[in-house]
């Protein structure tokens, strides 16, 4: 880690919310509370909330049992804490009174349980409230340094599966896509993850047409394309990159077309990431190759999404969105064509946006054969 990031981030969120003329902004355990305290904190049923003031210093309200934990793990100042015996909303009232809250307009962070909503109304029954995505939608999109080095170490290590997973080639076949799943999580850890960023897919055959597919107990069969999508965390950002394989023999013809023109539309919408250009430019670049191959039906999702503390987060990389891309931005490019009853093809990568232009975090071959030099 270089210097401590927090400070910074907090600062840049009480800009926005003076520009949207907003006095806080309130956030629950999640990864907007982490990304501007360092807080890894599992939501609960215990009243858990940092106020973030458009002027002034910020404050922690948490749970008696957690406030030594809070204060070595964060440089906020002011932590209070509430006891198990004691009103939380009392805790809550006096909290917002002492910071100013009590009329005017605050901004609650959009995955705040309802419950906490609530008990903010209530204890501030002469304020408004609105959404953080109202002012800080655009709050996380641009990593610094400290994010940057995460997510590349991250795709390195998942690179690093995908490697394992070529050099298994014919070993997989009889393995069931679960047995497959168990294989790669166990890969990701030896490589230096930590854990699972989201629910492993395998999608054998026909079930890789199924983009939600995740895994079951269909065995994998040679000639067969398998989507394999995974990720896992270092330093708690996620990797997220996929590579459809054909562990053993050839498959059909149809197919090796199908993934030719999904990698074109992959290199076709990396190469237009440059600052300056459009979210929806890059959506439009990767579906134009699979349009003018006659797939533009199979093409059935966005061509990817933001990745940082959350596995997808602003910006999407979807059709009409005119968000300007900045350096410093990263996101998944994952074109995919999907043959129901038959198969799925995905090629998807995490690309950085840079001064000049794009760099991939991912950097293992795109093709299907194992084995090869693709
Ligand atoms: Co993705």
């Amino acid at each position: 880690m270089n210097a401590d990031p927090y400070p910074t981030r907090r600062d840049r969120a009480a800009a926005l919310l003076r520009a949207a003329g907003a006095d806080a902004l309130v956030c629950a355990p999640g990864r907007t509370l982490q990304y501007l305290t360092g807080l890894d904190e599992e939501p609960s049923e215990r009243h858990f909330l940092l106020v973030v003031l458009a002027d002034g210093d910020p404050a922690l309200l948490v749970p008696e049992l957690s406030g030594a934990q809070v204060r070595a793990g964060t440089d906020v100042a002011d932590v209070r804490t509430w006891d198990d015996g004691d009103d939380p909303v009392g805790a809550v009232r006096a909290l917002l009174a002492d910071r100013d809250l009590r009329e005017g307009r605050s901004l609650v962070d959009d995955r705040m349980w309802a419950r906490f909503t609530t008990d903010l109304r209530a204890a501030a029954p002469a304020a408004t409230w609105g959404l953080a995505s109202e002012a800080l939608a655009g709050l996380r999109i641009r990593k610094d340094p400290t994010e940057i080095a995460a997510l590349r170490a991250a795709a390195t290590v998942a690179d690093a599966v995908v490697d394992d997973l070529r050099a298994l080639g014919p070993d997989a076949v009889g393995r069931t896509e679960a047995e497959l799943a168990d294989w790669i999580e166990e890969r990701l850890a030896v490589h230096g993850g930590d854990g699972v960023a989201f629910e492993t897919i395998v999608g054998a055959g026909p079930n890789g047409a199924r983009p939600h597919h995740r895994h079951g107990d269909r065995e994998v069969r040679a000639g067969e394309p398998v989507v394999l999508d995974f990720g896992t965390r270092v330093d708690g950002y996620p990797s997220d990159q996929t590579r459809t394989l054909v562990f053993d023999g050839e498959p059909s013809a149809e197919y090796r077309a199908v993934h030719e023109v999904v990698r074109e539309a992959q290199r076709a919408a990396v190469d237009a990431v440059e600052p300056g250009a459009t979210a929806g430019s890059i959506d439009r670049a990767a579906r134009a190759v699979i349009e003018a191959a006659g797939h533009g039906d199979a093409f059935v999702h966005r061509t990817g999404h933001g990745v940082g503390l959350d596995v997808h987060e602003e910006p999407y990389i979807v059709a009409g969105n005119d968000h300007v891309l900045e350096p410093g931005t990263v996101f998944s490019v994952e074109p995919g064509v999907y043959r129901e009853g038959a198969f799925g093809c995905r090629i998807e990568d995490l690309v950085l946006v840079t001064d000049e232009g794009a760099e991939r975090l991912n950097t293992t071959g795109r093709g299907w054969r194992c084995g090869g030099d693709d």
